[in-house]
């Protein structure tokens, strides 16, 4: 059974923007999926449809085997505890601190009122820290989120996503804010979070450099349809025309 399994999905925005049209894959477990292609193509829709942070139009996502295109109220809840997500932006609390933001990973699962009062029990603040020492820098702890640069705020976003301990972590363009050698850098907690924990990575990416190096898997999306589904290394120079248009030249980052 494939951890996630999309039939035909479709995605037309209220203004009839038709971003997703009939798009099918599986993921299995373990597996460190990248999706390419250009601007505007529909990473982020297939993204957002999978942890329904948008409706799809029609088509069906199945994850851990239940239908969950269109769950909500508890049943989305619960799903959301499964699927972790990382931005681009990082979306981090500026002014709250970093323990504190890798914390509200866990809100799903505490009681609204503990988390008022912030008393968070022992076990969590515990698990905080031990997620900030996998992603290197739990000497950051208790500074502002705000004063750490923007590779160290992404790990802070990863940490907190790790509170849930999902099977599934999505992220998208999660370095595109990045200077290439901090886009490196980041790039490898997601691998290893991948790798040691076995969580399953579905991540945007624009460079190929990057893709080539971390995806056990690549698909290409073009105006919302599948055109290349394969291994990194089967991108050559006519794929890549295929996909990112006859102009395109390959920009490395190392
Ligand atoms: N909320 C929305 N309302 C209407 N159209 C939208 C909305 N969000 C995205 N679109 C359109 O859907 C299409 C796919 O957009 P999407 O953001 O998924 O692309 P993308 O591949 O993530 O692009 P980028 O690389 O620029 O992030 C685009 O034509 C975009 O303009
Ligand atoms: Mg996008």
């Amino acid at each position: 059974m494939s951890l996630l399994k999309i039939e035909d999905l479709h995605k037309i925005y209220p203004n009839g923007t038709h971003a997703l049209k009939g798009v099918s894959l599986s993921v299995e477990e373990g597996e460190f999926l990248v999706i390419i292609g250009l601007s505007g193509s529909g990473k982020s829709t297939l993204l957002r449809s999978i942890n329904r942070l948008i409706e799809p139009t029609s088509g069906t996502i199945e994850f851990m085997g239940k239908n969950i295109t269109h769950v909500h109220g508890r049943e989305l809840r619960e799903l959301k505890t499964k699927i972790g997500m990382v931005f681009q932006q990082f979306n981090l609390i500026k002014r709250r601190s970093v323990l504190a933001n890798v914390i509200t990973g866990k809100l799903g699962s505490l009681g609204t009122l503990q988390s008022i009062l912030e008393r968070f029990p022992d076990s969590v603040i515990e698990e905080a820290k031990k997620n900030l020492e996998i992603v290197g820098i739990p000497e950051k702890a208790d500074l502002r989120a705000d004063s750490l640069s923007g590779g160290q705020q992404q790990r802070v976003a990863i940490a907190r996503s790790l509170m849930q301990n999902p099977k599934l972590l999505l992220a998208d363009e999660p370095v595109a804010s990045l200077d290439p050698a901090t886009s490196n850098s980041v790039m490898q907690y997601f691998e290893k979070v991948n790798k040691e924990f076995g969580t399953t990575v579905i991540c945007n990416l624009h460079f190929l450099s990057l893709v080539r190096r971390y995806a056990t898997r690549v698909i290409a999306l073009k105006q919302g349809e599948v055109i290349y589904e394969g291994q990194p290394e089967e991108i050559d120079e006519a794929w890549f025309k295929k996909i990112y248009g006859e102009e395109a030249e390959e920009v490395e980052i190392r």
